[in-house]
């Protein structure tokens, strides 16, 4: 902190996945007011009470100082309007550093607007690449990283993704996983939640499904086979499936919703105390997520990963995850292999420790 006193800062949030992860790092960021300046924008990109607002409260931290309203849309028109609706706030506010999140639409657009007006971007969660490039976060990924002049990681292969890509050593740095920050401060409380008496959940007794990767539910095959696959698993465990809104607008479009409803318990996506007790207690858990893998590797619950590759191999080398992409005949065999006691041994990865937000911190008033 050579030559600026006071170091301004605009926090980025669009998405769900993004309030878990900026969580710690405000907080981090509240404890230093004396050398930090920040402002926090959300671009509106979920905007449902359940996917946004609740998680605000149930985190504490503040509300965004800022909403963009942007909403829903292509992905043209999101990330055009995101650009269009921050890049004003950049001007008026001129802050040092743009830092972003994770992989969405927000996080891609909000760099480029930064980066064009000359203020440096700082992106945490870089590094993590699935190779394909089919998925937009896939390439919201690989932008975001480009133009970033600090890039925190959360595990060495993420490092050596982005040497590769030619970024310079000097501007990584791996200090472990803010999304577990945030669940290992959280733990505890959700603990005495009451989701799993009023779904009428025994411990250890049910499996949890989420679904939203445009692969899976935006295909009605693949979303077809998922369906099918749920309905066998259902002979053995009950299965409980909070529905991610792009996954039931799909199951009601191809009158899939009323025998996902008669196999599976359907609820509303739901806020993120309630969210991690049911993952905790679950016996397994299938999803697309990314996030999700990564806590149920820390709460040491199996998860299977409906997909056919991970940016997040850490999970598998070291966690609880296997990928069974979509083949039933896989899924049922783990299945059954974790309903019968045979589990992987697993660790948690370095420094995923629960105080990642606060070495982003420290190393950012270092650098600046
Ligand atoms: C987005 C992210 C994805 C992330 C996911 C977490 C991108 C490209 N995708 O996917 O990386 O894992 O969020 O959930 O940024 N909708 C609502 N209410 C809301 C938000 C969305 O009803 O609050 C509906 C809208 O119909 C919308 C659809 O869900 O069209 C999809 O939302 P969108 O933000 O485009 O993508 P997600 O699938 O949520």
């Amino acid at each position: 902190m050579k030559h600026i006193k006071k170091i301004k800062i605009i926090n980025v949030v669009g998405a769900r996945p993004n309030f878990m992860k900026i969580a710690p790092i405000i907080t981090a960021m509240r404890k230093e007011k004396k050398y930090i300046n920040y402002l926090t924008v959300h671009t509106g990109q979920h905007y449902d009470r359940e996917m946004s607002q609740l998680f605000f409260k149930q985190l504490e931290i503040p509300k965004p100082d800022i909403n963009l309203g942007v909403g829903s849309g292509s992905h043209a028109w999101q990330t055009a309007k995101i650009m269009r609706l921050f890049e004003s706030i950049v001007v008026k506010y001129k802050p040092h550093y743009v830092l972003v999140v994770g992989d969405v639409n927000s996080t891609a657009a909000c760099s480029l607007v930064a980066k064009k007006l000359g203020v440096k971007v700082i992106h945490v969660e870089a590094g993590l690449r699935s190779f394909d490039n089919s998925m937009p976060e896939e390439i919201n990924r690989i932008l975001t990283d480009r133009i970033s002049d600090m890039l925190f990681t959360h595990s060495y292969d993420a490092n050596l993704n982005l040497k590769k890509e030619g970024i310079p050593n000097k501007n990584i740095f791996m200090v472990g996983n803010v999304m577990i920050d945030t669940l290992l401060r959280h733990r505890s409380k959700a603990k005495h939640g009451k989701i799993l008496s009023q779904l009428g959940l025994n411990k250890k007794d049910y499996f949890v499904i989420t679904l939203h990767r445009p692969s899976n539910v935006d295909v009605r095959k693949n979303l077809k086979n998922i369906i099918n696959t749920l309905i066998k698993i259902s002979k053995f465990k009950k299965i409980i499936f909070p529905i991610n809104p792009r996954t039931k607008k799909n199951l009601s479009k191809w009158r899939l919703l009323t025998i996902t409803q008669k196999y599976t318990t359907l609820t509303p996506p739901l806020g993120y105390l309630d969210f991690l007790n049911l993952m905790a207690n679950a016996q397994g858990v299938l999803t697309d997520s990314g996030g999700i893998q990564e806590e149920t590797t820390i709460l040491n619950v199996p998860c299977l990963t409906l997909r056919d590759n991970t940016e997040r191999p850490i999970t598998v080398e070291k966690g609880t995850n296997t990928i069974t992409n979509l083949n039933e005949v896989k899924i049922l065999r783990e299945i059954k292999k974790i309903i019968s006691g045979r589990r992987k041994r697993t660790s948690a990865p370095p420094l995923w420790d629960g105080r990642s937000a606060e070495r982003i911190i420290k190393i950012i008033k270092k650098y600046v």
